[in-house]
């Protein structure tokens, strides 16, 4: 974790500023250490330069699965999802290309991913923004892979764990917020949603990129967000990529 993240990084739970105990820092960046509310008094710990941003109720019932589930798969994920893009007749960077340029970014723009994953889309997201990028995720593992890529090809990227629905930052700091996939299957959709609201700007927007499966089309699950918009959250796109298996929503914040 870099410095520069306490200017916008807040309490999970009580949103209340967050004071930093570094333990090991080399050049600038906290490697061990924690955080502790001066609202709440909770401590988040840092290890390994990653800080660990989980509100208590983050790891509730679909949450807690998907966690397990994608620190399972973070080793295999980038090859996987690769080869599976390949098998459905397009590529991955197509996929991302689409992505990042649906976030209207006209470089200098700051830009937070939820769900960033192993960071598929950040190179994506930096060759179009000068301004912070940062990214969030609920799995370690994911994140590890994250920011190992990170490292290797010297993205400039704010890395953080943490739940979609308590979102540790600040009201209104970030130009664009991405939910980059698997909203459909949080505990909490519409807290994410709102959570997303409440750290982009006045003018900013929120873009929900989701995969549609065959069991949401049979539940009749395509685009749930919608069902859960909050207020200053306005619909005011939607692309379909790839044969209806993707789509890319666009948000407003009013
Ligand atoms: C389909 S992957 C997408 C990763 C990345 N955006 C990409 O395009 O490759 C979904 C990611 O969402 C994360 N995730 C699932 N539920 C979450 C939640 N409630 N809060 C934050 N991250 C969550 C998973 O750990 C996983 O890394
Ligand atoms: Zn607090």
């Amino acid at each position: 974790m870099r410095l520069e993240a306490l200017k916008f990084i807040r309490c999970p739970a009580c949103k209340g500023p967050l004071r930093l105990t570094a333990k090991r820092a080399v050049r600038g960046e906290v490697l061990d250490g924690y955080l502790s509310c001066l609202g709440c008094g909770l401590k988040f710990g840092i290890h390994n330069g990653l800080p660990s941003l989980l509100a208590p109720g983050c790891l509730r019932a679909a949450n807690w699965l998907s966690r397990l589930l994608y620190d399972v798969y973070a080793p295999f994920y980038d090859r996987l999802e690769a080869r599976l893009a390949r098998s459905l007749g397009f590529s991955e960077g197509e996929l991302r290309e689409e992505i990042a340029s649906y976030l209207d970014l006209s470089g200098h723009e700051s830009v937070l991913e939820v769900c960033v994953g192993t960071g598929g889309n950040l190179p994506y997201i930096r060759a179009r923004t000068n301004g912070l990028v940062a990214g969030l995720d609920i799995s370690r593992e994911m994140l590890r892979v994250c920011q190992a890529k990170a490292r290797e090809l010297g993205l400039d990227a704010h890395l953080f764990m943490g739940c979609a629905e308590r979102l540790p930052f600040k009201d209104g700091f970030f130009d664009r917020v991405l939910i980059g996939g698997g909203i459909s299957y949080f505990s909490d959709p519409r807290a994410a949603l709102a959570e997303a609201r409440r750290v982009a700007s006045d003018g900013g927007l929120v873009i929900v990129f989701e995969q549609v499966t065959a069991l949401e089309r049979l539940l009749k699950r395509e685009l749930m967000p919608l069902r859960y918009l909050p207020k200053g959250l306005k619909p005011i796109g939607l692309k379909w990529l790839f044969k209806r298996r993707f789509y890319l929503l666009k948000l407003a914040c009013q």
